[in-house]
């Protein structure tokens, strides 16, 4: 098994067309979280067509196909995500969706496909291969609990020695690869407060306990423990994402009811926020007669890249595609429940540039505009193929 006789990169442009295809099928066909029947089948099938893979469905729409090499070795998982999400999509491209209010805006079509692809080319190399590699098409990254915690307590991980995984990014050219050490993405929090006032009219706020002007305080107050009580040094965001009051001009409503996401990478910072959200909401409601109910949510872990596998991603990079191609990236407040793989093994989770200023690919993930450079899709590849045969030595 050497690089030598395999030539990746030609493997790669050899189903391209394929990933293209796949790609443009599934986003044609995009399902939310927990409901992805048809992806699932489709990745299903397309994996049978491939011959020498052991198939199994871990879940309901998840799918994990094993390729046993012809020598023991290590255990490399590689994952795919294939979920979408609730967005009319607003391209007008021929493969743009055909489901109403349903739209792969993250690029997870691409990362499915690039796996197929993937998968595609190892399942010819069976008899090259030492170890195994197993490929992990993933539900639900998108909404919380995850796909991937439920992936784990089906066992895809038993076994596994390391995995890796990548994100097609829009915000970096394509021909770039992005590699973090260490931290990556932050645990993303959800809270919900309600603050209960006593509602009135507006004209006579004396004979009201007014929720809007507490709750308008309770979010400005919220921000000093970004600002004055935690550590600079520590990455953290507390944002309020929704204020919901009201009815009309002159009535001061009863309730007014905020929710919003913290973000953080470290642990015992982490566990420390409710206790400190809680006091500002009790402390601001109390001092204006008003009561308020409080609710937070853990959501996924932080993404932590191993060190060593990192490197082997970074090497990759470097020898396929040369040092400019290499970016260096730092970690971003972004969530993802690749982190519950990371518990069980080591891994690294990486981005593929799909962005391309010239061509107008620039709109935000989870934008109604968003889309990929298709030639992106190579890379990925490409990467997946160099790194596979250099973790299995
Ligand atoms: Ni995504």
């Amino acid at each position: 098994m050497t690089n030598a006789v395999l030539d990746f990169n030609q493997l790669a442009k050899n189903v391209n067309d394929d990933v293209v295809a796949w790609r443009r099928h599934m986003h044609q066909h995009p399902e939310l979280s927990f409901h992805e029947e048809k992806t699932s089948q489709f990745i299903f099938d397309t994996l049978t067509s491939f011959g020498n893979l052991e198939l199994s469905r871990p879940t309901k729409t998840s799918v994990m196909a094993r390729l046993i090499g012809s020598k023991p070795g290590k255990v490399l998982a590689i994952r795919a995500d294939m979920d979408a999400l609730p967005i009319q999509e607003e391209n007008s491209s021929e493969y743009a969706s055909q489901n109403p209010g349903v739209m792969h805006a993250c690029g997870h079509d691409g990362h499915t496909a690039m796996l197929l692809g993937t998968a595609k080319v190892l399942s010819s190399l069976k008899e090259h291969i030492k170890g195994e590699i197993r490929f992990v098409f993933q539900h639900a990254e998108e909404l919380f609990p995850g796909g991937a915690e439920e992936m784990v307590q089906a066992g895809v991980m038993d076994g596994v020695d390391l995995i890796i995984g990548t994100h097609l990014w829009a915000p970096i050219e394509k021909g770039k690869v992005g590699v973090v050490y260490g931290p990556m993405m932050a645990a993303p929090d959800t809270f919900w407060i309600t603050v209960k006032g006593r509602g009135g009219h507006a004209a006579l706020p004396h004979q009201t306990v007014d929720s809007i002007a507490i709750a308008a305080q309770v979010v400005t107050n919220l921000q000093h423990i970004v600002s004055r009580n935690t550590d600079p040094l520590d990455n953290l965001v507390l944002s309020v994402t929704q204020f919901v009051a009201g009815t009309t001009h002159n009535v001061i409503p009863g309730s007014v009811e905020l929710c919003g996401t913290v973000r953080s990478f470290d642990a015992s910072l982490r566990e420390s926020i409710p206790a400190k959200m809680e006091r500002v909401v009790k402390g601001i409601t109390e001092a204006h007669e008003a009561t308020y109910e409080f609710k937070y949510e853990f959501g996924y872990r932080p993404v932590i890249n191993d060190a060593e596998v990192t490197k082997v991603i970074e090497e990759t990079v470097m020898e396929v595609f040369g040092e400019e191609a290499l970016d260096l990236m730092k970690p971003n407040m972004g969530g993802e429940d690749f982190s519950a793989y990371l518990q069980k093994v080591p891994g690294a989770f990486f981005y593929v540039g799909a962005g391309n200023e010239k061509t107008g690919i620039t709109y935000p993930h989870h934008h109604a505009r968003f889309d990929i450079d298709e030639d992106s899709l190579e890379i990925g590849v490409k990467m997946f193929l160099h790194a596979a045969f250099k973790f299995l030595g």
